[in-house]
């Protein structure tokens, strides 16, 4: 009998549990704000870099040594959230963590020997993309002594201009950094849209033209050989021994994302050029299909195995919207996330990934309270640049097993992170 009450309170508490999720008003700042702080407080939870003996900026792992589930590049994508999160909320609580997380691990530019075993082009990309941010939101800037975030992004930048081989499919950037690893041997559209995502970026911060031109050779190519067809649909890789011509036809919303996000800062450099106004329109169309059939953003191969450019801003904003929507009810009321936004409730699929996805969801609906876009130099920025930085040696690989294919497809869950911030981050732009 008692047995029978216990199971029936069960079944009813879990029912409760279904119905509550994380209480907060898409429509007023202060709620969204304070939402956030409760995501983040538990996505913290997750870290630990920051005690004594631990390494700073790191999630538990990487897995290949068997200390947590988290590769090095997932830890950069927290600490892009949590400066959004300092940007869109003032909050300063977790500032001292991510201007640690992001310094110490911009060692040798954010090419540690200690994950060279893992070491995309894509991975050393992410981390400059989050110092990019640092500079264009105008989060606070490193002491004199430390490495500024301008610098960083620009030594990234320049690390990818010299792994660029017109010799081998005509360009492009290889996956992995390093001969050994799984990835060396085939170009993708990661490494070579973040490559124009910051070329773009740093083109419009700095005013120098240079990155522009690396900006646009990377898109070109990517078009070129077919990464990119006329309908707007991003493709994965193709591999080195067939020039490149093979195209894997995997879709992943973080490849449209950063090229989209990477159009809309050329736009906006360019002054509208029709050359990137075409493309920017074409490509948000096609993304905002694909990945967000019913509104609601969803990650095809994972989860189903403005007065210049209003025509992008309006459709973007409002997928914002549901998505966030759905985000909230992914979660529980202490904060507690889960991976899919469609189900209307929390689905038990928790993690830092799924933390920062719905973080970064909730968030970009704050973008409409921006009143200035992104920073430059010239109107506002203040972090110092280094356009030699970054030119140097590789550093020497370290000793775990590589990782494969099928390890980052399984972390592909972050890509929703990518999306709805970058997403937010293009809206904030085109918008102005
Ligand atoms: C943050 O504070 C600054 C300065 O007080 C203010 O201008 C800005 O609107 C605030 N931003 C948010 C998101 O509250
Ligand atoms: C590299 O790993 C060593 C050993 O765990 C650690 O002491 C060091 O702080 C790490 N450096 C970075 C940049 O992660
Ligand atoms: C390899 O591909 C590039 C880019 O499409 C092309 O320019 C080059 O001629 C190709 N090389 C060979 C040997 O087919
Ligand atoms: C865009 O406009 C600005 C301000 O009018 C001007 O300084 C800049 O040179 C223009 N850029 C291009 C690429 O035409
Ligand atoms: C977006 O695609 C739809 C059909 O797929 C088309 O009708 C519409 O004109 C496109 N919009 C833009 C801005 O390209
Ligand atoms: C958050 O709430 C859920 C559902 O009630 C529960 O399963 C989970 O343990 C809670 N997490 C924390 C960190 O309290
Ligand atoms: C512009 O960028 C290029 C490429 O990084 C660099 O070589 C050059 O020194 C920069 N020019 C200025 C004026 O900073």
């Amino acid at each position: 009998m008692v047995s029978i009450l216990t199971s029936r309170l069960a079944i009813f508490l879990a029912a409760t549990c279904v119905c509550a999720a994380l209480d907060v008003d898409l429509t007023s700042v202060a709620s969204i704000q304070s939402a956030a702080n409760v995501v983040a407080q538990s996505l913290l939870s997750y870290y630990h870099g920051d005690e004594p003996g631990q390494v700073p900026g790191i999630l538990p792992g990487p897995p290949q040594r068997g200390t947590g589930p988290y590769y090095w590049w997932e830890g950069d994508v927290l600490w892009g959230t949590m400066v959004d999160y300092w940007h869109y909320t003032n909050d300063t609580t977790f500032n001292e963590a991510t201007t640690q997380a992001l310094l110490f691990q911009s060692e040798d530019t954010y090419n540690s020997a200690n994950w060279s075993l893992s070491m995309g082009n894509d991975d050393q990309g992410f981390w400059a993309m989050s110092a990019m941010l640092a500079a264009e939101v105008g989060y606070p800037d490193p002491p004199a002594d430390q490495p500024q975030w301008l610098a960083l992004a620009q030594g990234v930048f320049n690390n990818l201009v010299s792994r660029w081989e017109p010799e081998l499919c005509g360009g492009g950037l290889r996956w992995q950094v390093f001969t050994h690893n799984v990835g060396f041997d085939y170009k993708n559209t990661i490494a070579t849209g973040i490559m124009f995502n910051i070329g773009a970026r740093l083109a419009r911060y700095t005013r120098n033209d240079s990155y522009a031109t690396w900006a646009e050779r990377s898109w070109d190519w990517l078009v070129q050989l077919n990464y990119i067809d006329d309908q707007y649909n991003v493709y994965d890789s193709a591999h080195i021994g067939d020039n490149c011509t093979i195209v894997d036809k995997a879709q992943f919303s973080y490849n449209a994302a950063v090229l989209a996000e990477g159009l809309a800062y050329m736009y906006a450099y360019t002054n509208a050029s029709a050359k990137w106004q075409t493309p920017l329109a074409g490509l948000v169309n096609r993304t905002l299909e694909f990945f967000f059939p019913d509104g609601i953003m969803i990650e095809q191969p994972c989860e189903r195995p403005t007065t210049l450019a209003p025509f992008v801003a309006d459709p973007i904003m409002a997928a914002l919207q549901s998505s966030a929507a759905g985000a909230a009810k992914s979660c529980n009321p202490n904060g507690t996330c889960g991976f899919r936004w469609t189900t209307g409730a929390y689905d038990g699929n928790t993690g830092a990934g799924q933390q920062m996805s719905a973080l970064a969801a909730l968030m970009s609906l704050l973008v409409t309270q921006e009143s200035v876009p992104p920073l430059t130099e010239s109107s506002g920025g203040t972090s110092k640049g280094d356009p030699g930085a970054g030119n140097h040696a590789p550093a020497l690989p370290g000793a775990l097993p590589p990782i494969t294919m099928g390890d980052r497809v399984g972390a592909g869950i972050l890509t929703t992170f990518l999306v709805a911030s970058l997403l937010a981050g293009m809206w904030w732009l085109m918008r102005d």
